[in-house]
């Protein structure tokens, strides 16, 4: 029997109830990876009260300890590198090179965040009047309720708890059920480096429940700042709630991500970039590929070269390292992945694979790797001759699918990036600096690649979007300390007197009516 997975308060385990989850491996789905016990909206509240207890205490532990605690998760995580990609791939399927470079993300978040225990710097800033000092100091939000995807199980989760733990704040997170074990297993990590009990802790739960335990929380004033990573409909829905409580949260929504194509790139370099942009991850990322905006000139010569490459990419078992994409991550991303499906029409063609659909003995898919019968796997998909007004070209697709269409003058490749209104990452590739250039300053994108692959940030420059990507909130880097801390400013007057701003201020008089002869 697989383990029981619990949620805690104040670091004490909850006693399980009745709603139970079971997390599969997607490459074997007889397998259960572990169970889970499904709390109530009132078990949120509770950790969320935890929190608020302990955040104090937290908050007065000198930045530069946290720091160490933040270098001792990395160090926990390195120790424990091989298990932890492992299980990224049991229970969620990413191949092992991904989940690797997956766990390599959590090392390099808690390298970056390590020193800036020693940082967190404020400013001294002159004042109008003598005899006065004005400074400003970050200060931790609080407690911050995280809610996550189980796409990225443990990397993205990453880049809200390090850095908000590192600025004093406490943490309820609130993982995917299907990433569950992989989320027990971080924050293990976390405890045994040091990080006190009620700081951090883990409530599994389903959706509706999440969301009532968060209103209630909120409406008893216990959460100070909400992380979110997750579909677009429900970011609007959390969106909804914090601005009705004032507050701003980290949103990380869907992504629409373009690729456009132009007349003298290396089609080589753009063809291996839409190939792993569109089906690394079988295109479960928020940055993974949406549609590849193709010049008019170099279209057939791109689609022809594509269908070669994605045709003889290699699909299957996950734990197989020739393999370029495993299983969808459960049953819930296969059916909407089907719906998707359903939106291909007639006026396009499809090429890249032996079948369409879910692979199986009956559908097969050339060079499959293991037996499909066992997972969720799928035929990798990509659709000529989308456009504006298309599902397909609109919405995002999160799956092994792509679109392709053509253009003809670069503003318009612009126009057709941005249509969907999405506006998270955006992909030139191109022999012409003048084009990249021109851009990324005309695209709304928050994040901008030139001959490169819209997925794969790097962990320490701001990761984003914009529209139905995001509220422009801003992870990872420096950037992040603006959603886990807020400034406040002092003003320190020890002239013995009442100075008044903007009335008691010295002036020097100018003659202003001075002219050069
Ligand atoms: C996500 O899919 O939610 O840039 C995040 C990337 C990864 C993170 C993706 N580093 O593709």
């Amino acid at each position: 029997m697989a383990d029981l997975v619990l949620s805690t308060v104040a670091g004490v385990p909850v006693e399980p109830g009745e709603k139970r989850f079971l997390s599969v491996n997607p490459a074997h789905l007889d397998e259960t990876v572990v169970q889970v016990a499904l709390a109530d909206a009132d078990t949120f509240v509770a950790a969320c009260q935890a929190a608020r207890r302990a955040q104090r205490e937290w908050a007065q532990v000198p930045a530069p300890v946290r720091g160490r605690v933040v270098a001792s998760i990395g160090r926990l995580v390195e120790a424990n590198f091989d298990r932890l990609a492992a299980l990224v791939t049991r229970e969620v399927g990413k191949t092992a090179t991904e989940a690797r470079g997956e766990v390599q993300e959590i090392v390099d978040t808690c390298d970056f965040f390590l020193g800036e225990g020693r940082r967190l710097y404020g400013q001294t800033v002159p004042s109008e009047m003598p005899e006065k000092q004005l400074f400003t100091f970050r200060v931790p939000v609080g407690v911050a309720a995280v809610i996550t995807a189980g796409n990225f199980p443990v990397a993205v989760p990453s880049w809200y708890i390090i850095p908000a733990l590192l600025c004093g704040n406490a943490v309820v997170w609130k993982p995917a059920e299907y990433a569950a074990g992989c989320a027990n297993a971080f924050a293990e990590l976390i405890r045994h480096a040091g990080v006190p009990a009620g700081v951090l802790d883990v409530v599994f739960a389903d959706g509706e429940t999440t969301y009532a335990g968060l209103a209630a929380a909120m409406e008893s004033g216990l959460v100070d700042k909400i992380g979110f990573t997750g579909s677009t409909a429900v970011g609007e829905r959390v969106g909804a709630l914090a601005g009705r409580h004032l507050q701003t949260p980290c949103l990380e929504l869907g992504g629409k991500n373009p690729m456009v194509v132009t007349e003298d790139a290396d089609l080589e370099l753009a063809v291996e970039g839409a190939l792993f942009a569109g089906f690394g991850t079988a295109g479960q990322r928020c940055t993974s590929l949406g549609t590849v905006i193709v010049h008019e000139s170099v279209h057939d010569e791109f689609v022809a070269r594509l269908d070669a490459a994605v045709s003889g990419a290699v699909i299957g078992d996950p734990a197989d390292s020739r393999v370029l994409y495993g299983p969808m991550m459960n049953d819930r991303f296969a059916a909407s992945f089907e719906e998707y499906l359903g939106w291909i029409g007639e006026q396009h063609r499809v090429v890249g694979s032996t079948g369409r659909g879910r692979i199986s003995a009956a559908n097969p898919r050339d060079g499959f790797v293991g037996d499909p019968s066992t997972g969720l796997y799928y035929h990798p998909a990509v659709v000529v001759g989308v456009g504006p007004k298309d599902r397909l070209f609109d919405n995002e697709t999160f799956g092994p699918i792509i679109g392709v269409t053509s253009y003809r003058s670069l503003s318009e490749a612009i126009e057709l990036a941005d249509r969907p209104g999405y506006g998270l990452s955006a992909a030139i590739y191109t022999t012409d600096p003048a084009k990249a250039f021109t851009f990324r300053g005309g695209t709304r994108a928050g994040m901008v690649s030139v001959n490169n692959s819209t997925s794969g940030a790097e962990a320490h420059l701001p990761f984003g979007g914009n529209g139905r990507s995001g509220n422009g909130s801003r992870q990872s880097g420096i950037w992040v300390l603006d959603q886990f801390t807020r400034w406040q400013s002092m003003n320190w007057d020890y002239s013995g007197r009442l100075q008044r701003a903007q009335m008691d201020t010295a002036v020097i008089e100018p003659d202003l009516g001075y002219r050069l002869s």
